[in-house]
């Protein structure tokens, strides 16, 4: 089973409720449902991980990246909105950086376009150290990743395979 972590910052708890003009009606557990219907059951499974405390998020992906050198390591790929760390976040991107090395694909999303929205919005911290990008198409957004993470996924493991 390859796992898939999603993984939500700050606030991200309270979506379908928190500014749905912007954020929309879609609650994370819509979201999550968007990505496991992506995926093959037998083969995927997807684990949501939600804090507003950035450290809960830090240990999970040291964990990751301990349990990747180990051998150990179930997890093929991760979806992240990190919500305001995003913009904020040295340590987040720190993180990343770990992770990239290890080869892992990493999807940051938005929901948001914060290219149109405030000046502080407009840099991401995580941006240099993750695979891609997708903002601005609100839940739809959730669903075009997990097709992404699934083809990256196996290229990866076709790539890993080869050597
Ligand atoms: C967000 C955009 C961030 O700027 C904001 O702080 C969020 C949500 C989005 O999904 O559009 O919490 O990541």
């Amino acid at each position: 089973m390859i796992k898939i972590l999603l993984i939500h910052g700050p606030n991200l708890g309270l979506l379908g409720r928190r500014e749905p003009k912007i954020y929309g009606h879609e609650t994370q557990e819509d979201l999550l449902e968007r990505v496991r219907r992506e995926c093959t059951p037998e083969k995927y499974e997807v684990e949501l991980v939600q804090s507003n405390h950035e450290g809960v998020v830090l240990d999970v992906l040291n964990q990751l990246v301990r349990d990747f050198h180990a051998g150990s390591s179930p997890v093929g790929g991760i979806l992240i909105n990190a919500g305001a760390w995003t913009h904020t976040s040295i340590a987040l991107r720190d993180a990343l950086s770990m992770v990239q090395e290890t080869g892992l694909p990493v999807i940051e999303i938005h929901l948001s376009n914060t290219a149109a929205r405030e000046t502080f919005r407009h840099m991401s911290m995580v941006a240099p150290v993750v695979t891609g990008c997708v903002a601005g198409l609100g839940a739809a957004g959730y669903t075009a990743a997990a097709r992404a993470i699934i083809e990256l996924i196996q290229a990866n493991s076709k790539h890993r395979s080869k050597r």
